[in-house]
């Protein structure tokens, strides 16, 4: 996914330096209590700290994230409580989790943007919700857009946080309030529930406002109940608690197992879409149409995407000390549309609609097969592997295909096994 530089550098030192203020003023890393300007490498550059304190909790939750089949049955334990040492699991998150995630809503904004969406309007107020919310990375996610220019997002607007754990419920509300001062939304309002949801009630009360953002991070896959059961219980909430032109983006591990279960949640969303005559329901990405999955069609095969950023200092230092490399994020997701408009008013950058048929996007990178770039494409009819030579009087760099991209007006030969991309209109 092309994310603008913008974006891929807004983590650098001064990212570094508010959260570090933040997290020590919050006491989750040391030298809160001094007066003067807070030594970093007394607390995030300090190795030893990050080794003994952050470290540890860092592959415990990565562990605890990466389970296997057989553990996914049921749902997570709440693991803020369980842990041994529950301030350091909390801190260790915030430091790690908070800010990847956090790229990578706003990285789904990009994607929005880059592809002509805008914020509509007719809604003059942004009334958000996040669910599993931790700590606000998709609340805070829209506010950077905003700074960066990626979305026009309102000056006015609030957001409900819901959160099973207490503690992380404060730390995000009390991130997401400073976060949005620092990026220009100091009126943005945050409003924080502390609730433990269970399916069977639904996702919010009947008496609920409605909200025209809907955000859901890294949540979904600690649900322990069915595709359809879930499917079932959104459909039912947007119908009721979501206002037209409203806009969903749902956020999911990019493993097989976790990826898989939000595509087949965007199937049961679309059989209930066919069978209740959902027709304000559209799903925009990153699949662009609402054409049977094609990595579904598979057993083994899943989505996801990936985006780049320039990890904050101390990130980079955790990653050295753990044996991790982040540099790459992966993720999968799934943004829809309360809206009855056709997907190419809301995405302009898609072209016409008749060009529908001949709209590929890359869901995977491209390797060089000789003087070709090979790839697997989805598009209307599925996922098929394709290679492409490109116009001779380009450069390598400038025929460089990448996963994300998306081909419009495209003239391919071939079947779902091998084919072959001739030519394209744009590349978006
Ligand atoms: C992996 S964290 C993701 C946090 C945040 N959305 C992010 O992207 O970083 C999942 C969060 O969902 C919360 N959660 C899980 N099940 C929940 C439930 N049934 N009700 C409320 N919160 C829940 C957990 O406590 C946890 O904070």
């Amino acid at each position: 996914m092309r994310v603008p530089d913008s974006l891929a550098n807004a983590f650098g030192e001064p990212f570094e330096r508010l959260i570090a203020d933040f997290s020590a003023a919050q006491g989750l890393i040391p030298g809160g209590d001094s007066a003067g300007p807070l030594d970093l490498n007394e607390s995030l550059h300090s190795k030893r700290f990050l080794s003994r304190t952050v470290v540890p909790h860092i592959l415990k939750l990565s562990a605890l994230f990466n389970r296997q089949e057989k553990e996914q049955s049921a749902a997570l334990d709440p693991y803020w409580k369980e842990s041994s040492n529950p301030a350091h699991l909390r801190a260790a998150y915030f430091l790690y989790f908070m800010p990847s995630n956090l790229f990578r809503a706003a990285a789904v904004w990009a994607e929005l943007g880059r592809l002509g969406f805008r914020w509509p309007s007719a809604i003059s107020t942004l009334k958000g919700i996040e669910f599993g919310a931790g700590p606000a990375p998709g609340a805070c996610s829209t506010a950077i857009a905003s700074k960066l220019g990626i979305l026009d997002f309102p000056e006015s607007g609030n957001w409900a946080l819901i959160e099973q754990d207490k503690a992380m419920l404060e730390l995000g509300s009390a991130w997401a309030q400073k976060w949005f001062a620092e990026q220009g939304r100091a009126d943005w309002g945050v409003r924080p529930f502390h609730r433990k949801l269970s399916l069977s009630d639904g996702f919010l009360p009947r008496s609920a406002p409605r909200f025209n953002l809907w955000m859901m991070s890294f949540f979904l896959n600690e649900l322990s109940e069915s595709p359809a059961e879930i499917a079932r219980a959104l459909t039912n909430a947007w119908e009721r608690h979501l206002e037209e032109e409203g806009v969903i983006v749902l956020i999911e591990p990019a493993l097989k197992l976790q990826s898989r279960k939000l595509l087949e949640i965007r199937r049961e969303i679309l059989i209930l879409r066919e069978k209740k005559g959902l027709d304000w329901l559209q799903i925009l990405l990153p699949c662009l149409g609402h054409q049977a999955c094609g990595a579904l069609a598979s057993t083994d095969d899943w989505c996801h995407e990936e985006a780049t950023w320039w990890r904050p200092p101390y990130f980079s230092q955790i990653d050295k000390l753990a044996g991790l490399d982040r540099k790459t994020l992966p993720f999968s997701y799934l943004v829809i549309a309360k809206s009855k408009r056709a997907r190419e008013e809301i995405l302009p950058g898609l072209g016409k609609q008749p060009d529908a048929a001949r709209r590929y996007r890359l869901v995977s990178p491209s390797h060089k097969e000789g003087r070709e770039q090979e790839f697997y494409l989805c598009g209307a009819e599925g996922k098929r592997r394709a290679r492409y030579r490109g116009p001779e009087e380009q450069s390598e760099e400038e025929k460089k295909l990448e996963r994300g991209d998306i081909l419009v007006g495209t003239e391919i030969r071939g079947d779902s096994k091998s084919s072959r991309v001739e030519n394209f209109e744009n590349r978006v």
